[in-house]
């Protein structure tokens, strides 16, 4: 781990600026309407808690969490529910809160999930969005910003659990 090299991709200071302009715009969508969050545990949480603090609508919070990875970083498609939401969606208005968009594996199980729940409305909010690895058609309504093919650590998201505390977003290539 002391190897790693971490070079910064999106310092603190910019995603705070883009965290605040996707409020404005979430804000504007969702007037005078109760949303319902739901965050993608665990990587979506520092996102998400950074989200609703910018947003001055009647917001409710709730978290459905996965695994899609183990513990490395090499896809299998393989997803599993780990923590079910906790109070029903049906009817609402709901915002998915997500880390990274990256095969869409993950979500593609996700939306099926809780599209079952019957929501009123469903839209996704992602942070990252790595086009460029798309294996299943994936509609986003909000991206944060569109990243290169590269691992990314930081601000929520980990390698092995690791890194998840860092500010910023950084590229992690491992060095070994
Ligand atoms: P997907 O199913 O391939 O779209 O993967 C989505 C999930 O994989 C995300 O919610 C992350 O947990 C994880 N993931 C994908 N790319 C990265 C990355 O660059 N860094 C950290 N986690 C990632
Ligand atoms: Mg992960």
């Amino acid at each position: 781990m002391a190897n790693d090299d971490l070079e910064i991709l999106l310092d603190a200071e910019t995603i705070a600026r883009r965290v605040r302009e996707l409020a404005a715009q979430i804000s504007a969508d969702y007037r005078g309407r109760p949303l319902r969050l739901v965050g993608i545990l665990k990587g979506a949480w520092v996102f998400l808690a950074d989200l609703v603090r910018e947003l001055p609508l009647e917001v409710t919070v709730d978290f459905i969490s996965i695994e899609s990875y183990g513990d490395n970083s090499t896809t299998t498609g393989a997803v599993k529910i780990t923590k079910d939401l906790d109070r029903s969606i049906e009817g609402l208005d709901v915002l998915v809160v997500e880390d990274i968009l990256d095969t869409g594996h993950t979500f593609e199980y996700l939306r099926g999930v809780l599209e079952a729940h019957k929501p009123g409305s469903l839209k996704v909010v992602t942070l990252l969005d790595k086009p460029s690895r798309r294996v299943r058609p994936v509609q986003v309504d909000y991206v944060g910003f569109t990243i290169p093919d590269v691992f990314v650590v930081g601000y929520g998201l980990d390698y092995a659990q690791q890194y998840r505390n860092l500010p910023d977003v950084r590229v992690l290539r491992k060095t070994l």
